[in-house]
Formats: structure tokens, sequence, C-alpha cells
């Protein structure tokens, strides 16, 4: 055999024993130090305590390129009227079609903000057998103050793996119950063996995490189907939500830009119930202006004092930056090409 062979499966194998060394670290109550890669290590910076957090790679691989020419695009086109949705994909990747553009109102009953909207699309490529569920980042600055002041009032039980936000609950409701779930159950009958890719920026970033969690726990689709990738997703929910997540889906990749402050929010321990939030994996770190050849990290660690926790200068530019790209207005352009 190869040498290169032997000594990757080595590593490989390895890291997978240390995945485990550190959960049976923390099953059996002591901490994990990720430095000296011990247990319950006398001298140490970065103790793990939580399972979600133990080092590892992740299970599938984050390619770049196709981040850029296709997951970019996707949600590019979520972010616009369904014409300019098409050109989206016409001028990226011609093969992908509309198929549904679902507006919905997401208001929360709250009386003293005004009527706000959720949006979303789907979309069919028979060329590669590939659905897409896509959802809109925030549009407006009142719907970020409304999912602010929710973060500080309440969240729901998401099936029975945990809790998410209520504004992301209710809102991925109103798009479900406003055309979602009729639309996946048709295209799941037309398409059975497609795969679905699930992706979102910013608000849309959590709806998508949620969105594809919630076609599982329907039994529409199974995980080994679903390719989720999101970009400056704020927490979504607490721990048991992000590791279900996590222990479900081999891909899912949550893209952070330098120093966007999104992902930071609303804070890992929260003031009011300490219900801790938690990121679920794998996060993809770009601590650079992301432009084609920049380097990143793939995440060791779901939520850690790692990547992008690293950062306290917090910027809303990196928010609106993805790849490059000044995502206010990419989508109403037609998503065109970097080059
Ligand atoms: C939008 O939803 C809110 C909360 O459910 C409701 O109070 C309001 O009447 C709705 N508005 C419209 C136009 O449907
Ligand atoms: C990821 O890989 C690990 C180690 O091989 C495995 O135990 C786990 O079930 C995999 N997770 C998913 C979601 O496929």
């Amino acid at each position: 055999m190869h040498k290169f062979l032997v000594l990757t499966l080595l590593l490989s194998f390895l890291a997978a024993c240390q995945a485990t060394y550190c959960e049976d670290c923390l099953n059996s109550g002591n901490h994990y130090c990720a430095d000296t890669k011990l247990c319950n290590s006398p001298v140490c910076l970065n103790s793990i305590t939580h399972i979600i957090n133990c080092p590892r790679a992740p299970n599938a691989t984050y390619d770049d390129n196709e981040a850029r020419t296709k997951w970019l695009p996707l949600f590019g086109a979520s972010a616009t009227n369904p014409t300019m949705a098409q050109k989206c994909f016409d001028n990226n990747w011609p093969t992908m079609k509309l198929s549904k553009y679902i507006l919905v109102n997401c208001s929360d009953p709250s009386p003293i903000l005004p009527l706000t909207t959720c949006a979303m699309i789907t979309a069919v490529d028979t060329t590669q057998k590939i659905l897409v569920m896509s959802f809109r980042a925030t549009n407006t600055g009142t719907q970020l103050e409304e999912e602010i002041l929710n973060y500080f009032v309440a969240k729901k039980a998401f099936f029975d793996s945990g809790y998410i936000f209520e504004f992301f609950y209710d809102a991925y409701v109103a798009l479900w119950n406003g055309g979602l779930s009729a639309e996946m159950r048709n295209l799941k009958y037309k398409y059975p063996d497609y795969e679905v890719w699930v992706t979102g920026h910013s608000l849309g970033a959590a709806l998508a995490s949620v969105g594809a969690s919630w076609i599982v726990k329907a039994g529409l689709f199974k995980p080994e189907h679903i390719k989720v990738l999101t970009a400056g997703q704020p927490r979504t929910g607490d721990y048991a939500y992000s590791l279900w997540h996590q222990n479900t889906f081999a891909y899912s990749f949550r893209i952070v830009h330098a120093h966007d402050i999104v992902p930071h929010v609303p804070f890992q321990y929260e003031l009011v119930d300490h219900d801790k939030m938690y990121h679920h994996r794998t996060e993809i770190w770009y601590n650079n202006d992301m432009s084609v050849g920049s380097p990143y990290h793939v995440c060791q660690e779901a939520d850690g004092f790692y990547c992008s926790n690293q950062n306290a200068d917090l910027s809303w530019n990196d928010h609106t930056h993805y790849y490059n790209t000044d995502l206010d207005g990419y989508g109403n352009k037609g998503c065109p090409k970097a080059n």
C-alpha cells in the first residue's frame, strides 16, 4: 500500500480515537484539555467541558469552490423576486430552475412592532438531481430588532431535541404552513432519490438549520440525503438541539466571515435563564476578505473558545459580505459572477 495512504488512514484512526477519548473523559466527570490532548491536564489553556466541543474533523469535506459557485448564488436567489431568482440560476447554475417562491407574514404578535415578512424559494435541478430550500435573510432593521427582542423572550421545544428560539420557530412554521410543507411533499413524491440542499444567510441561515432538521423530524427526507450550508448564522438553538443536529447531519457547514457579529448573538451564556445556547458543527472560518484563494479554518470544536469565538471586536460589515461579495443587492442584480 502507498505510504501516504497508510499515514492518512493512521491519522484518521488516531483522530477518531481522540474524539472518543475526549467523550469518555467528559462522561467520567473530568475535563478534557485541547492543548495537551489529555484528560484532566493540570495545566490547561483550552479546557473542554462539553461533549459538543470534543475536537474532531467533520464527516464531510468542505469545498470552497462549490461554496462560491453554487451555494452563494443559492442564498442570493432567496433575497430577491422570482424573476431575479431565476436570473441568479441562469447566471451561475443554468440547470437549476425555480420551483416556488413563498412569502409569508412572520410578525411577532408584539403590538409595538409593525408587520414583517419572511420569504424563501425552492428549486429543482433535474440534471444533477438536487432539490433546494433557500431562506431569505433579514430584510429590515425592524425584523432584526424583533429577533433580538425575542432572544430574551422565549424558546419553543423542537420536537424531542431541545429548544430553538421562538422567533425562528414561528417564522419557520409560517413558511411551512404557507406552502413549504405541500411543496416539499410534492417534490419528494416527484423526485424521491434527489439530494436536498438547504441554505441561507443571517436569519435565513437559522431557518435553514431549522428547515433541514424539520424535514428529517417530519420523516420526509433522510439526513444522509441532505446538505446544509449556512452563512452568518446566529445561535439558533440550545445545547440539545445543536448536539442532535451535528449527530444527525454529516454534511452541515456553518460559514463565518472574520468578525461577523451575528454568529455571536445571542450569547452562549444567557443572562436571563442561563439556558446555554450553542452552535452546531462544522464552523468554517475565513479570517480574511474571503476573496478567491483565501485560506480558511475547518474548526474542530462546535462552539468553543476556538475559531471565530476568539474575535472580540465584531463587525456588521463582515456580516453583509461573504465570499468577497456584498450580499446587499446581490440577488436583485441577478447574482452576477465575480469575475
Ligand atoms: C401577521 O401576523 C401577526 C401575528 O400573528 C398578526 O397579528 C397580524 O394580524 C398578521 N397580519 C396580516 C396582514 O396577516
Ligand atoms: C461521523 O463520524 C463518526 C466517526 O466515524 C461517526 O461515529 C458518526 O456517526 C458520524 N456522524 C454522522 C452524522 O454521520
